[in-house]
């Protein structure tokens, strides 16, 4: 759905975005993370064709930004990292106004306002002067903009930005809607616990350029060369150990106070040979898990910390 080629844009001497390669396939959650000043801004705005890439381009649902803006802005909804200041104007003109802008016509536009206000639990503002809302709310109503011409593509520059935990839990719940609705999304953010529950890719870039992208579990299978289970035995702990080691598909093994940590380099789902092995072995199994991808750890190790503030 979103192919990105060689995207690079410099702002005078400095190279903001440099050479991203980059895939979203259709009905992808994509977390798009990074330091600040990373890039994604940058990235996110050329997307969606309000910026001028130096170099190479993107297919957005089959179209190229650089060749075919109109074409891509009528499947994009872009939601911007900031929200504009709008005197006077009540809640359904605001997106009366966005969708006319998408050449809704008139006859479909108020019903379809009466929806995304649904969705993202503004009916009851309707009427309400747009400047008068909580940020939470103006937040949500940004959202309905950009829902109003049902795109297929969401490109969310910090969505949950500036919110109280309320907040940030309705955004996402209602941004698992929109997964739901197969619709494909890309989010940046720097909340990334938030992400690992919403998303099922993610990219993360630092200084300009791609560190990593992939599944949580690839990315994180990348950094720790495996999955890494933890293991609780009753006793024997030493013995355990030495049976992990021995076994083919077990690549590290490490005990602290009786929880033994093993790296399982095996095919994929196959991890429950391991726990027979150490049952039939006579072992008292406690516990047996697999760790939990812990998506602030696969940031901090993949990032170096490099322009961030
Ligand atoms: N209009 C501009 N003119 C000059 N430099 C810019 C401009 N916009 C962005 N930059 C620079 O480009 C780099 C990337 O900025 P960008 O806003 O894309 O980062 P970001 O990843 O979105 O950061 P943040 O997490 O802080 O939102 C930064 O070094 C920034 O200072
Ligand atoms: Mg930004």
């Amino acid at each position: 759905m979103i192919e990105i080629r060689g995207l690079t844009k410099r702002y005078g001497t400095l190279t903001a975005l440099d050479n991203l390669w980059l895939m979203v396939e259709r009905g992808d959650a994509m977390g798009f993370i990074g330091p600040n000043g990373a890039g994604k801004t940058t990235t996110i705005r050329m997307l969606a064709t309000l910026l001028e890439p130096n170099a190479g381009t993107a297919l957005v649902a089959g179209h190229d930004i650089r060749e075919e803006p109109e074409q891509v802005r009528a499947r994009v909804g872009y939601m911007p990292d900031f929200f504009g200041v709008y005197d006077d104007m009540m809640v359904w003109e605001y997106l009366d106004f966005f969708a006319a802008a998408h050449r809704v016509p008139r006859s479909r536009r108020r019903r379809l306002i009466g929806d995304v206000l649904e969705l993202t639990d503004l009916s009851d503002r309707r009427d309400a002067s747009v400047d008068s809302l909580s940020r939470g709310m103006k937040q949500r109503l940004c959202l309905a903009k950009t829902l109003v011409h049902d795109p297929e593509v969401l490109l969310l520059d910090e969505p949950a930005s500036g919110l109280d935990p309320r907040a940030r839990m309705e955004v996402r719940a209602l941004l698992r809607e929109l997964c739901k609705l197969e619709k494909t999304l890309l989010i940046s953010s720097h909340i990334l616990p938030e992400l690992a529950g919403l998303c099922n890719k993610i990219a993360i870039i630092e200084q300009g350029r791609l560190v990593t992208a992939g599944s949580l579990d690839e990315i994180s299978a990348q950094l720790t060369g495996g999955t890494r289970l933890i293991i609780e035995v009753a006793e024997r702990c030493g013995e355990a150990c030495a049976l992990l080691d021995a076994l083919e598909t077990i690549v590290q093994v490490a005990e602290q106070d009786g929880r033994i940590e093993a790296i399982y380099q095996g095919e994929e789902g196959g991890e429950h040979h391991v726990l027979t092995a150490l049952v039939s072995a006579g072992f008292g199994v406690r516990g047996f898990q697999e760790e939990e991808v812990d998506l602030e750890a696969i940031y901090v190790r993949s990032t170096k910390g490099l322009g961030s503030e």
